[in-house]
């Protein structure tokens, strides 16, 4: 039978949700039916139930989550726990390839899945981007002083980047099939270390 799994999401500028979408197309491409919702716009009677897995995404703003996204996520744990379910985070850190910069992804995820009481099977972390062209003229000034800070590179804010590993965005998808299958590393008896990004 097809799985039918749901991928909720919080995002400000939009790369979390182009992420979830990226994943929609593969999932459908193995077979599995993926819906996609936008936190914003998910309905309140909205129920993990419903679903052979469940993937919440969001993106780090001023060192948090989307609180939507962590109320609700709380307010599923318990279903969760009953099923495959995994969190990817979304954050600019993340394509900072410094120790530093993995301990402080490392503790944003930490503390929001302490927060949650959620224990998720799979938990990732993508480097997302810095879209200058959806900022305003704030935004922008202060993202190119802390990217500049941050990567100690010059950042032009008249083009957008992005640093988000497709690959890996693949292999979150790969891994999350084998889970939904019962093939996945804790269906099989291993560590299971959320933590571990
Ligand atoms: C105002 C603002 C604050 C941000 N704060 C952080 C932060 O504290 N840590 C971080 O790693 N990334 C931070 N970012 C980078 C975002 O996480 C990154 O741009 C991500 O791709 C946004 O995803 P979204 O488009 O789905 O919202 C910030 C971005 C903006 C615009």
């Amino acid at each position: 039978m097809k799985h039918r799994i749901a991928i909720i999401y919080g995002t400000t500028e939009g790369q979390t949700e182009k992420i979830a979408d990226h994943m929609v197309d593969l999932f459908r491409q193995q077979g599995v039916e993926a819906t996609p919702y936008n936190i914003k716009e998910l309905p309140g009677d909205f129920s993990p139930t419903g679903y052979d897995g469940l993937i919440v995404g969001g993106s780090v703003h001023a060192g948090n989550y989307p609180k939507k996204i962590a109320r609700r996520a709380r307010e599923w744990a318990p279903d969760l726990a009953e099923m495959p379910s995994a969190f990817y985070s979304v954050s600019l850190t993340e394509s900072h390839d410094t120790e530093e910069a993995r301990r402080e992804v490392s503790e944003l995820v930490d503390t929001f899945l302490e927060e949650t009481r959620w224990r998720p099977a799979l938990v990732a972390s993508f480097a997302g981007a810095l879209k200058f062209s959806r900022y305003g003229f704030f935004k922008r000034k202060l993202m190119k002083n802390i990217a500049e800070r941050a990567t100690g590179e010059a950042v032009d804010p008249r083009r957008d980047y992005e640093y988000t590993d497709w690959t890996s965005v693949d292999q979150f998808v790969e891994e999350f099939i084998r889970h939904l299958e019962g093939r996945g590393a804790q269906d099989l008896g291993a560590e299971r270390r959320p933590s571990a990004l």
